[in-house]
């Protein structure tokens, strides 16, 4: 590609398909290439911008994350103002709403649109002829803080409308956190010993108003858009229009949103969200009802706060009163201490509370929690309550101050609290109750997703006396598991085929699973992709960690000690000899992963130069093959290594196809052979 008219259509073209595919699947949720393509797309975008740097437009989709930290966040005057909404908190208050609409608007019919109150920070986006120019927090409705540069990090933000006409609008939206994301994110600090967010909001919150964009971009925002203020190029009668255009404009908009006829199916709308705010990935404090017609919107006006033709309807609290019995400590997985307030039990949003983390001592501290206090809890998205606040003007005289034990209550180790960190741990490496959390980490969902291997059975593995470490879960037998208390026979069966249905997860869950000190899901992937096998990264210097960009000194020293403890290599040792994968699916295999062996048989014979025979196994199993020890009929192809054995002969005389190492590696990617 010489002639430069060629290069800026090529680059025109991949932004474009770029920006398309970051559509289909952080909008639609819908992607229609896999992430190894769409990898390959942003690199040859990445590369062409870096040998032409003049002609990289603001944007690019590598100008997502491109700029530099800010200094300082500057303020932005909004077109229109951001206003709030009133609150109703009853069914009776939303039907006065209705009422004081319907007086407004004597002898015309009304419709409502029923929307959800998502719960984090209301961001106005500005579109200047079609094109992203500036984004900012409500701030006082009046003026906000240019958040830009962390605005362009949320994928579901498009850096250009796709409309008929390029438009000049100022778009409304909730900036938030996924429930999901928030749990990883507040894991990933509690390893590190770092604050803990109290819900989304405010992890959503601290998120976007960080000055360096890198930060932003790693906590995986979300946004819904509900509403435009100003708009030029378009003719919009309702909000329900309005709903239409944004979605037409790439937006992403909250799907679950219901035009009303009248205020009874408003309220219908609201205790069906009521009851269904648990079963979707983001929060929700309410469900906001708006007249459906601008028009009559317009006639409504609004009072110098809020808007006449609009409410929020909020949920019953979740939050309430009781009383901290006492403050007890657990051991978790990496030793760490944790305070849990045991509470008087109450009734929350539906469910029973006796329990609250208090997370650390500094907490306890600032917050003043003693054993006896009444406090407010609240249900955030966790699914363990918070202690609020204590209420002082209930204090008898009779609370007790909490002191973090010095002797680790499991085993009797002492306890340490590392300078710099919050967090205090066990110092003993077998206390058991690291372990028995260590193994119930192991095998949970975000790591190895053994299914039916809980809290309840891993207890009772380790009390029989059948595990005392991850590996020996390989070692399981029907006899075993059969013989536990509340276990049928279908279960046993069903848990035997969940442990040999992990031992095929791919590199990164295992090293996630380890439970690394410091090392959550996002490094583990970082180091499985870097080094692509668990042997790799068990011989890796401090030097050669830390020369990877994501991997800091302190994690790089966690992971030499980690490998340099005989103990952890024996169990790792024992993984692999049970079965259980040691090598990440590369990535330009696994885009061939769906045909190179799909269906074939693949025998090993002689020793591999450029793979170990796991490795080389491994990767038949991602490309859609299977292996087998012996040859025969059903065999598609034999590799043959260095002194082939006696299956490379009857291969010969059984006219299967034989490959060399190169041959084998050569598929594997994807290339003739
Ligand atoms: S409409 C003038 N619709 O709730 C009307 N707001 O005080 C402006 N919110 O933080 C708001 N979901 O960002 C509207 N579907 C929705 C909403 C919504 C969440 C937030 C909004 C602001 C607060 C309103």
């Amino acid at each position: 590609m010489s002639d430069m008219r060629e290069i800026e259509e090529r680059l025109r073209k991949l932004r474009e398909e770029i920006e398309y595919h970051n559509y289909r699947y952080y909008v639609l949720d819908d992607p229609v290439i896999s992430d190894v393509e769409y990898d390959r797309l942003m690199q040859e975008l990445i590369d062409l911008e870096e040998a032409y740097p003049e002609l990289v437009t603001a944007d690019s989709p590598t100008q997502r994350v491109g700029s530099e930290p800010i200094t300082a966040f500057e303020q932005i005057i909004h077109s229109s103002p951001m206003m709030s909404l009133t609150n109703s908190y009853s069914l009776e208050e939303l039907k006065a709403f209705d009422s004081r609409v319907r007086k407004a608007l004597p002898g015309e019919g009304v419709e409502y649109v029923a929307e959800l109150k998502v719960d984090g920070l209301a961001v106005s986006l500005t579109y200047e002829d079609g094109y992203f120019a500036r984004g900012a927090t409500r701030g006082d409705g009046t003026r906000g803080e240019d958040v830009t540069h962390n605005l362009k990090t949320i994928r579901s933000v498009p850096m250009r409308i796709r409309y008929q006409n390029p438009v000049t609008v100022d778009v409304r939206g909730e900036v938030f956190m996924p429930r999901r994301e928030f749990r990883k994110l507040n894991e990933e600090r509690r390893l590190k010993g770092e604050a803990l967010f109290a819900n989304p909001r405010n992890a959503a919150a601290g998120s976007l108003r960080q000055l360096d964009p890198r930060i932003t971009a790693s906590r995986q925002l979300d946004i819904f858009v509900y509403g435009v203020g100003n708009v030029s190029g378009v003719t919009l009668g309702t909000q329900m229009e309005v709903l239409d255009f944004l979605r037409e404009c790439g937006f992403r908009v909250n799907p679950n949103v219901k035009l009303c006829r009248s205020i009874d199916e408003v309220m219908d709308y609201a205790e069906t969200w009521n009851d269904k705010r648990e079963d979707i990935d983001y929060e929700i404090d309410g469900i906001v009802v708006k007249v459906n017609s601008l028009d009559q919107q317009a006639r409504l006006g609004s009072t110098a706060r809020s808007p006449r033709w609009a409410t929020a309807y909020k949920f019953p609290a979740k939050q309430g009163t009781t009383v901290v019995k006492d403050i007890i400590v657990q051991v978790g997985r990496t030793g760490t201490l944790t305070p849990v307030a045991l509470l008087e039990p109450i009734e929350l949003a539906g469910s029973v509370v006796s329990r609250a983390s208090l997370h650390n001592e500094d907490i306890i501290r600032s917050k003043d929690i003693r054993i006896g206090d009444a406090v407010v809890i609240e249900k955030g998205g966790d699914i363990i309550p918070e202690v609020v606040k204590v209420i002082p003007e209930r204090r008898t005289g009779n609370e007790r101050e909490f002191t973090m034990p010095t002797k680790c209550p499991e085993c009797g180790s002492d306890v340490v609290r590392p300078e710099g960190e919050v967090a205090s741990r066990c110092t003993n490496e077998t206390c058991p109750a690291q372990i028995r959390e260590g193994i119930i980490f192991f095998a949970s969902r975000d790591a190895m997703d053994i299914e039916g291997m809980g809290p309840q059975i891993v207890s009772q593995l380790l009390k029989s006396g059948l595990v005392s470490g991850v590996d020996d879960i390989y070692s399981l037998k029907f006899e075993d598991l059969v013989n536990l208390e509340r276990m049928g026979e279908k279960s046993a069966e069903n848990l035997l085929n969940a442990i040999e249905a992990s031992k095929s997860r791919p590199l990164h869950r295992l090293i996630n699973a380890l439970g690394i000190r410091l090392v959550g899901e996002r490094t583990a992937r970082d180091l499985a992709s870097h080094f692509g096998s668990m042997d790799k990264l068990s011989k890796a210097t401090y030097d050669e960690l830390i020369s990877i960009p994501e991997v800091g000194p302190k994690v790089a020293e966690s992971i030499v000690a980690f490998f340099g403890n005989p103990r952890n290599l024996e169990a790792i040792g024992n993984l692999q000899a049970k079965g259980v994968n040691m090598v990440e699916p590369r990535a330009d295999a696994s885009a061939q992963r769906t045909n190179v062996f799909t269906g074939k048989t693949v025998v090993f014979t002689g020793s591999l130069e450029r793979f170990t025979r796991k490795e080389a196994e491994a990767r038949v199993l991602e490309s859609g093959g299977k292996t087998s020890g012996s040859v025969g009929k059903k065999t598609d192809y034999v590799v043959v290594g260095k002194d082939p054995g006696s299956k490379y002969d009857k291969a010969k005389a059984l006219g299967i196809t034989i490959l060399t190492e190169e041959e084998f590696e050569r598929m594997l990617k994807g290339d003739e052979i």
